[in-house]
């Protein structure tokens, strides 16, 4: 995969298409957490300081190939102007005759950002004229959005086949980190990993199972061990068909040598806005919930924490959005920043909801990496071949 720091690469006075992702979280026309933009800003400074034209495409929710007013990327280009301490030009128009000619009057070190690509149905088709057309934006073509890297779209995909493409710094970080996780690994590695239903993640914990030495699986997806070892689990929320689920994930641990582990303890309540009261796995009554480990639980994630090396953390262990139930969820992230602290040990974090927990507890700092992917991250883990990193490679 060739990237921009190749040293054949002549970047002076070339039009770059930088495709990012600036899909960041709004509210009432403000966005409410930033990183997605900060986590870009070294490509493009490194873009401007070699004296390139910077076209950035990015998209912004779901428009489905239509103009939608609040899905206007305008707001973002006025926040990236003040990170970057610099104007940023806001390209409105359609991709027609009229915008290279813009494009071509911008002067070395300039940035303009087009509005929001998914505005195009053609886009998320990856349909081959369109990506040929966004290609005559620029001379090369820089992917710097590894979060959008499992969409087989125009300005990830198609793009590639009608420009020298290069990927940028953000995805290379997110590319060394996984591959820490998934091939380059400093063993033992375990893994946490919660969410609420196993069904979503099967597929994940099936390709890690092959790598990893430990797996501590909380949450709601918990619960389904539990459920299969026959203990009575009320009324908490489990898979249908968390048997063969279950069984699929124990008769591949025991082929690989891979420890699965469940929590040994729980926090209950009746009401998810209850309170909680903490139990062993087999006092849980009919009509309670399951919403979070137990102290023993959280001394055994310390234990296999503190004698690993490389750890992974998906998912929530409980209901964190109530503060009764968010102890457990705060206490990995308590135990994965002090092991950092004083220790080596190489630890990252991913997931859309995941990097949101991250975000609220103010622990963005107690990982080696933090990914601001997504899907793309879930996807990876999954062992799936990417369509944006098969383009470039
Ligand atoms: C994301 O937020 O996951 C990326 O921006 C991709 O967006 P999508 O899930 O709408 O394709
Ligand atoms: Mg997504």
């Amino acid at each position: 995969m060739k990237s921009i720091l190749d040293k054949s690469l002549i970047l002076k006075g070339k039009k770059v298409i930088l495709r990012v992702d600036l899909n960041v979280p709004m509210q009432n026309g403000s966005i409410t957490e930033i990183s997605r933009i900060t986590k870009i800003l070294p490509t493009i400074k490194l873009l401007i300081e070699k004296e390139a034209k910077i076209i950035i495409l990015s998209h912004i929710g779901r428009p489905k190939g239509k103009v939608v007013n609040g899905m206007s990327l305008e707001p973002i280009s006025k926040k990236l102007a003040d990170l970057l301490n610099m104007k940023v030009l806001f390209n409105k128009d359609k991709i027609n005759e009229k915008t290279l000619a813009e494009i071509n009057k911008i002067s070395n070190g300039s940035v303009m950002m087009m509005e929001n690509i998914r505005f195009y149905e053609k886009e998320e088709q990856n349909d081959d004229a369109f990506s040929k057309k966004i290609s005559s934006l620029g001379d090369i073509y820089v992917n710097d959005a590894f979060s959008c890297s499992h969409r087989a779209h125009s300005s990830i995909e198609g793009i590639t086949k009608y420009a020298p493409s290069y990927c940028g710094l953000q995805f290379i970080e997110e590319i060394n980190a996984l591959k820490k996780i998934t091939s380059q690994i400093t063993k033992p590695i375990t893994c946490i990993i919660g969410g609420s239903k196993i069904s979503t993640k099967i597929k994940i914990i099936s390709n890690l199972i092959k790598i990893f030495d430990n797996i501590i699986i909380v949450g709601g997806m918990g619960n389904a061990l539990l459920k299969n070892t026959g203990i009575n689990i009320g009324k908490s929320v489990c898979d249908d068909g968390y048997k063969s689920l279950v069984g699929k994930i124990l008769e591949q641990s025991k082929v690989h040598n891979c420890s699965i582990y469940s929590p040994l303890d729980v926090v209950v309540s009746k009401e998810l806005n209850g309170d909680g009261t903490i139990k062993e796995v087999n006092e849980v009554n009919n009509d309670e919930m399951i919403l979070d480990i137990g102290p023993k639980t959280i001394r055994l994630i310390e234990k296999i924490i503190n004698s690993s090396n490389t750890v992974l953390w998906n998912g929530p262990a409980g209901y964190f959005e109530n503060p009764n139930f968010s102890n457990g969820t705060k206490k990995i992230l308590e135990i994965i920043s002090n092991k950092k602290s004083k220790d080596k040990i190489y630890s990252v974090a991913g997931g859309g909801e995941t990097v949101a927990v991250i975000s609220k507890f103010n622990k963005l700092n107690s990982f080696n990496f933090v990914s601001t992917a997504g899907g793309a991250f879930l996807e990876y883990l999954e062992g799936k071949e990417l369509p944006g990193i098969k383009a470039l490679n």
